[in-house]
């Protein structure tokens, strides 16, 4: 399976933080917001990556992350010319995806929880014969997301954009899997009225063939938009309060890349050295002579 992280956007919401700086590129308390979505890529032991972004912003994505070798996977980059829309990813990463299954993860998602792993595992599995699959998370304010509608046997019913009035509270958070088919659906999808080709609009496709997979979070899973200046405060909060509580570091991608033995000793110890002015390169290097399992 390939993953794709679209980091596109002009992120007029955060004006003026964003008039020079890509959004994904801002810290969420102490990491760029981009590093959470792609540590969801690499619990989902997903090591080709594609990011796309704008013309102007490209470059400074590729000095953040370069190839990927040094927490052991790939990175390739690709340019989004125009906001034309989620679903226009499918056809920026047609070659990239080639023949394979993809999960595409937005670049301002933040997720959180202990079951992280094993959900993207189970919505990986499910799409291995084939459809798509995605999350549902109950919110206070689904007019601002896709939303998903159930009936009574959990069988999902409708799927909107940002409806005016949600049919029910389940926002579908930035997080997708899907077979191949999703290159040739996203090409047929009609535009919106805002003029963009909606991920709600494939999802729909998939549904309307008995094809959709949809997973609620439930409790033990925290996501955060942070489209905004409040959502970006709210996300840096909850990141501080819980590293400085459990002393382990949320979405820390040399972390990850280390337990999941992508990388060894030596990469990781070389990775803290990079860091060693801040508490994330000395938390880096902490964990060499730390063995206990993080959960
Ligand atoms: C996009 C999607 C929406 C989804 C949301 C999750 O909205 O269109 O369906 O719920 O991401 O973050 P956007 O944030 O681009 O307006």
């Amino acid at each position: 399976m390939k993953g794709i992280i679209l980091a596109g956007g002009a992120g007029t919401r955060l004006y003026p933080c964003t008039i020079s700086v890509s959004k994904q590129l801002l810290p969420i308390y102490d990491k760029p917001l981009i590093y959470y979505p792609l540590s969801m890529l690499l619990l989902a032991k997903i090591r080709d990556i594609l990011i796309i972004s704008t013309p102007r912003d490209i470059e400074d994505y590729k000095r953040l992350l370069g190839d990927g070798s040094r927490i052991g996977v790939h990175f390739e980059y690709a340019v989004q010319e125009t906001p034309r829309g989620l679903a226009d990813a499918f056809i920026v990463g047609e070659q990239f995806i080639g023949n394979d299954s993809v999960c595409l993860v937005l670049g301002d998602n933040v997720f959180y929880g202990a079951a992280m792993s094993e959900i993207l595992a189970q919505a990986k599995d499910s799409i291995k014969n084939g459809g798509a699959a995605i999350f549902g998370c109950f919110m206070k304010n689904p007019q601002d997301f896709g939303v998903v509608e159930f009936d009574e046997n959990k069988k999902v019913v409708s799927i909107e954009e940002k409806p005016k009035k949600p049919k029910s509270n389940y926002a579908v958070p930035g997080l997708y899997f899907y077979d191949n088919d999703v290159i040739r659906i996203a090409k047929s999808v009609q535009p919106s009225a805002r003029g963009e080709i909606e991920i709600s609009s494939v999802n729909e496709a998939y549904m309307n063939r008995n094809q959709l997979h949809v997973t609620l979070m439930g409790r033990g899973v925290s996501w955060f938009d942070t489209g905004s200046p409040k959502g970006m405060h709210k996300a840096s909060g909850f990141v501080k309060t819980l590293q400085e509580m459990q002393g382990f570091y949320i979405s820390c991608i040399e972390e990850i890349a280390w337990r999941k033995k992508l990388i060894d000793d030596e990469q990781l110890k070389k990775c803290g050295e990079e860091l060693k002015q801040t508490d994330y390169g000395k938390y880096l290097l902490s964990l060499l002579n730390n063995e206990e399992e993080s959960g």
